[in-house]
C-alpha cells in the first residue's frame, strides 16, 4: 500500500505528468499521523541484525538462483555496520542449526550444527530463538550452553534454556525474549504470558524472536503491552512487516542469504516501534552505515553523522522509530575473513565425515565411469545430453571443485559406501558428475544376471540433491520427463503419431 503511495507522489512530481488527461486519486493518508508521542526521553541509536531458518548454510549459497549467503560474508557485513559506532545487536529468530528438511545425512548434521554454532559466535550473536528443529543434533545442552532462548518451553536442569536475556552494550539495554514454535506441552496461546513473564527486567526495547508462527506472533503482539517488535523467521516465506494493533511484525528471509538491519531511534519510553520507510530514515541509514559514505574520509563522514544527529533528534522527539533493511549477502562482501580458519576446519569435518562414509565395507563399490557403456551405451550416450554429466563443470565455473560442502551433489558416491571422499578434481576423477550409480546406487560386479541389481529409484534418490535449498523449483514429475533415462523408457516418445509429450 505504501509502495503505491509513493509512486503516485513521485508521479505527481514529475513534469510529464501535466500531459496526463486525468489525475489518478490519492489513497487515503498514510497513518503515521495517527502515532502519538510519548514523553520525551534523550535519544538512543542502536541496530538490530536478525537472521532466521538458516538451516545450516554455512557457504554461499551454490545454486541455482540468488548465490547470496554465507557467514563470511555475513560477519563482514556486520563488522561495516559495528565499526559506525551505533549499538550494534545480533539475534537469530531460530531453526539455525539442521540443513533442508533432506540432510544427506546424520554425521553431516552433527557436523554442521557443531559448526554453525561456532560460527554464529564467531559472527555476534547475541541471543536466538530455539526451534523445534533445533532440538535435532546435541541435544537441549548444547543449545543452552550456545545463548538458546526459550520462553514458552518447559525446560529444567543443567539444559534449561532461558526464557530471556538483557544484553547492554553502547549505553543501550535491549530485552530478548526467544519464543519458540508449539510444543506439545504448552498451548500457544501460553506464548502471551510466558512473554509477559519473560520481560522480567527494565530494558529501553524488548524484541522477541520467534519461529512461532503468524498467529502466536500476532496474538503476543497485540496482547504484550510495551513490546518494541516481533523478529520472526517464516522459514522459506518472507512477508513485509506487519503493522497492526501493538509490536509489528518484522520477517528476516531464511538461509542466511540476507541479514534484516533494523536500524532503531529510541526517544521514548518502551513502546512498539513505528516503522518508518524510505525518505529521511534510509538517508540517515545511509549516512551510517551506506557504502558510499564509507569512502568519505573520516572527518566528513563524522560532520555527516553529526549533522544527522541533530536531524535525528528533532525527528524523533517522543517517538521510537525503526526503519526496516534487507541487506542481500552479495560478493561486495568478499574478502578474507576472520572466520577463514573456522570455515576451513568445517570444510575439514566434512571431508572426514564423507571419509568415514566411504570407507571400505562389504557394501557393494561403484563402477563409475564407462563400466556401463558396454550393455547400455544406449543410456551411456543419451545421459551425455543432460546437464547431469556436466555438473562437476558448473562447480568449477564457481571455482568450488575444492568445496566438500558442494562437491556431494556434483558428483557420483561422495562420501557413500563404495565411494570416494575427495575434493582435488584428480582426484574425483572417475566420480566425476551425477553418473548412472549416483540414481541406481552402487553396480560394481553388476552383469544383468547376477545378484547386484539398481537400487529403486524413487523421488527420494532425486531429492537427496534435489533439496529445497538447492533445487527450490523442483518438482518431481515434470524433472523426471526431462532426465534421458526415463525419456528412454518411455515407449510413446518414439512411436510415430503418438501424442506429443507434454513438459
Ligand atoms: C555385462 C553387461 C552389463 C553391464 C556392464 C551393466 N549392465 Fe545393467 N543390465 C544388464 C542386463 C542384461 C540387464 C537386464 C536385466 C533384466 O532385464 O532382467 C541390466 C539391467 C540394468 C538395470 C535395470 C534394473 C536392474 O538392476 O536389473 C539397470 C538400472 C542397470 N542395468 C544399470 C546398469 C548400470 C548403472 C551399469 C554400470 C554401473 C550397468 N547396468 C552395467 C547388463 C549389464
Ligand atoms: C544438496 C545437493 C547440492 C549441493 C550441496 C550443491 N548443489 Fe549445486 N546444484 C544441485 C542441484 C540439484 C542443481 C540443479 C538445480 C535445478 O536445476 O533445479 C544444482 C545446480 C548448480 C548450479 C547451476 C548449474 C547450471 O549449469 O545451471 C551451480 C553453478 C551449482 N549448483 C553450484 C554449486 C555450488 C558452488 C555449491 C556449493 C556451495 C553447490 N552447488 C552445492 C545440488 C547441489
Ligand atoms: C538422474 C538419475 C538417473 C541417472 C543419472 C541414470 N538413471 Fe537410469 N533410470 C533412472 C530412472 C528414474 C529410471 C526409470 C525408472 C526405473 O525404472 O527405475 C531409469 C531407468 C534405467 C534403466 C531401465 C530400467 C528398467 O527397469 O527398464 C536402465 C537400464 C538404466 N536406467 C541405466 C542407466 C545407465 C546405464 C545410466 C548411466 C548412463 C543411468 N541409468 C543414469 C534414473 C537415472
Ligand atoms: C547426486 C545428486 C543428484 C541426483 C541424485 C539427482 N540429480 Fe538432477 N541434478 C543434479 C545436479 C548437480 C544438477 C545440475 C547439473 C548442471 O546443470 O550442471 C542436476 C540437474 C537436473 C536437471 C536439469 C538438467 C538439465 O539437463 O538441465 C534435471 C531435470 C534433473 N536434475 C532431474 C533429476 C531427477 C528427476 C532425479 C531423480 C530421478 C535427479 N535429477 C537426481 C544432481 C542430482
Amino acid at each position: 500500500m505504501y509502495a503505491t503511495f509513493f509512486t503516485l507522489v513521485a508521479c505527481l512530481s514529475d513534469p510529464d505528468v501535466s500531459a496526463l488527461p486525468v489525475l489518478p486519486e490519492l489513497p487515503p493518508k498514510r497513518p503515521s499521523a495517527v502515532v502519538e508521542r510519548g514523553p520525551e526521553r534523550e535519544l538512543r541509536e542502536l541496530v538490530v541484525a536478525f537472521t532466521g531458518s538458516v538451516r545450516g548454510e554455512v557457504e554461499v549459497c551454490g545454486c541455482p538462483t540468488t548465490p547470496y549467503g554465507g557467514f563470511a560474508r555475513r560477519a563482514a557485513l556486520l563488522d561495516r555496520v559495528a565499526a559506525t559506532g551505533v549499538p550494534l545487536f545480533v539475534v537469530d529468530a531460530g531453526e539455525m542449526l539442521v540443513k533442508g528438511l533432506t540432510a544427506r545425512d546424520e554425521l553431516d548434521r552433527s557436523v554442521r550444527a557443531q559448526s554453525v554454532l561456532d560460527l554464529a559466535a564467531a559472527t555476534r550473536l547475541d541471543a536466538w530463538a530455539a526451534a523445534p528443529t533445533d532440538l535435532l543434533p546435541g541435544g537441549l545442552g548444547l543449545l543452552a550452553r550456545h545463548g538458546a532462548l526459550a520462553a514458552n518451553w518447559r525446560t529444567s536442569g543443567a539444559d534449561a534454556l532461558a526464557p530471556s536475556r538483557v544484553v547492554e552494550r553502547g549505553g543501550v539495554r535491549i530485552g530478548l525474549v526467544g519464543l519458540a514454535a508449539d510444543s506439545p506441552d504448552v498451548p500457544s496461546l501460553a506464548a502471551v504470558e510466558a512473554v509477559k513473564s519473560a520481560m522480567a527486567e527494565p530494558a529501553d526495547a524488548w524484541f522477541v524472536l520467534s519461529n512461532a508462527g503468524p498467529d502466536v506472533n500476532r496474538e503476543v503482539a497485540a496482547q504484550v503491552p510495551g513490546l518494541a517488535a516481533i523478529l520472526a523467521t517464516e522459514g522459506d516465506r518472507t512477508d513485509d512487516p506487519v503493522v497492526g494493533a501493538g509490536a509489528p511484525i518484522v520477517e528476516t528471509p531464511g538461509r542466511g542469504r540476507y541479514v534484516t538491519l533494523v536500524h532503531t531511534w529510541l526517544a521514548t519510553d518502551a513502546r512498539p516501534l513505528e516503522l518508518v520507510e524510505r525518505g529521511i530514515w534510509r538517508d540517515v541509514a545511509a549516512t551510517r552505515y551506506g557504502r558510499e559514505v564509507e569512502a568519505l574520509p573520516e572527518e566528513v563522514r563524522a560532520e555527516e553523522v553529526r549533522r544527522d544527529r541533530a536531524r535525528l533528534a528533532r525527528l524523533t522527539a517522543g517517538r521510537a522509530v525503526a526503519y526496516v533493511e534487507r541487506v542481500p549477502l552479495a560478493e561486495d562482501l568478499d574478502g578474507a575473513s576472520a572466520l577463514d580458519p573456522v570455515l576451513a576446519r568445517f570444510r575439514d569435518d566434512l571431508l572426514q565425515a564423507a571419509r568415514a562414509g566411504s570407507a571400505p565395507s562389504s557394501a557393494p563399490r561403484y563402477a563409475t565411469g564407462a563400466a556401463c557403456a558396454a550393455c547400455h551405451g544406449d543410456r551411456l550416450a543419451s545421459w551425455g545430453f543432460d546437464g547431469h554429466a556436466r555438473a562437476l563443470e558448473a562447480l568449477a565455473r564457481r571455482g568450488a571443485t575444492g568445496d566438500p560442502e558442494c562437491v556431494g551433489c556434483h558428483t557420483t558416491g561422495f562420501g557413500q559406501p563404495g565411494g570416494f571422499a575427495a575434493v582435488d578434481v584428480a582426484a574425483i576423477g572417475a566420480f566425476r558428475d551425477v553418473q548412472c550409480e549416483a540414481c541406481h546406487g552402487p553396480m560394481s560386479g553388476h552383469d544383468g544376471r547376477g545378484a547386484v541389481r539398481s537400487r529403486p529409484v524413487t523421488e527420494a534418490t532425486c531429492r537427496t540433491c534435489h533439496d529445497e535449498a538447492n533445487s527450490p523449483a523442483f518438482d518431481y514429475a515434470s524433472y523426471l520427463a526431462k532426465i534421458s533415462c526415463s525419456r528412454m523408457a518411455a515407449p510413446e516418445d518414439a512411436a510415430p503419431g503418438a501424442e506429443p509429450r507434454r513438459e
